[in-house]
């Protein structure tokens, strides 16, 4: 049985077909001071999948909910599908008396899950803070799917060097071009400075690939440097579509070709499912 999260229905429609599972009837409710409630129907299956992405503080306390409800259900084995973990970047105290976030959710979903598998987490170090098994799914190569066939000599660039072998990924899957990296430099949450790579980008289509579009600092910087470097068309491509606040604006107004992410955060520019390879880590688990 397949028990969606509230923010992440659509991909857990598509992983019914991959799996071959039925879609639990899950209601969502909230309380009139606040809390949330989401309770899942009596069911018969023996394996509960919830997937839900906890892009929100509410998207967490209702994974909980949902792990806890599914064991009441009757449930005996839950596998925890976590398409994008939020907090995941918080997995250091970057100060005395800052809290590891990432590891506080780690450990409260671990109580509640006898497998865990997510999407390209920020770092994948972020494992270590669960208790229950995980597994790990890379879908860069899935971003190459929605790019046009057409695009000339195209530059795959990460917008710094840890999402390099994202940018690689996407560039093998898509067949043509090469990748390089930009230099990075965030000195607070929206201050960001990029450094152009020496890659030659005038008159190329470039495709900019990141794991994650938040505040669209990052992403809109990296695109106005090509744009004023000559590069013909410029394409913005995440993992995780969250786009906060105005990074959807910022992005435009930098002049982005378009926009595509995946549905691990579902969103209009959530072009591809990663569901083929979540459902072949679900099977993989079953399988250890
Ligand atoms: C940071 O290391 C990540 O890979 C992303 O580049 C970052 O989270 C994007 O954030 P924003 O959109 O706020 O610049």
């Amino acid at each position: 049985m397949i028990v969606p999260g509230a923010s992440s229905q659509a991909l857990a429609a598509a992983l019914t077909d991959e799996l071959g599972e039925s879609l639990a009837a899950v209601t969502y409710d909230r309380f009139p001071d606040g809390e949330t409630y989401a309770a899942v129907p009596a069911f018969d299956a023996d394996r509960a999948v919830i997937v839900a992405a906890t892009d929100t503080n509410d998207a967490w306390v209702e994974l909980l909910q949902l792990q806890d409800a599914v064991r009441e259900a009757g449930a005996t084995e839950v596998v925890t599908v976590i398409p994008y973990m939020g907090y995941a970047r918080q997995d250091e105290a970057f100060e005395t008396g800052a809290p590891v976030s990432a590891r506080a959710m780690a450990r409260a979903v671990s109580t509640g899950a006898d497998r865990v598998v997510l999407v390209n987490p920020h770092e994948r170090s972020v494992t270590d803070f669960f208790d229950a098994h995980v597994t790990v799914c890379d879908a860069a190569g899935r971003l190459a799917e929605p790019l046009p066939e057409d695009l000339a000599e195209p530059l795959f660039l990460a917008p710094d060097a840890g999402a390099l072998s994202l940018a690689e990924s996407t560039c093998a899957s898509y067949g043509d071009g090469e990748a390089d990296y930009f230099e990075k430099t965030r000195y607070s949450g929206t201050d960001v400075e990029i450094t152009p790579s020496d890659a030659d980008t005038e008159g190329r289509d470039v495709v900019i690939v990141d794991d994650i579009v938040a505040t669209g600092s990052t992403m809109s910087q990296a695109i106005a440097h090509l744009r004023n470097d000559g590069a013909a068309r410029v394409f913005a491509a995440c993992i995780h579509p969250i786009l906060a606040r105005n990074a959807r604006t910022k992005l435009e107004r930098a002049g982005v070709e378009r926009i595509v992410g995946t549905d691990t955060v579902e969103r209009d520019v959530s072009a591809v499912s990663v569901a083929p390879i979540v459902a072949a880590a679900v099977d993989a688990v079953e399988a250890n």
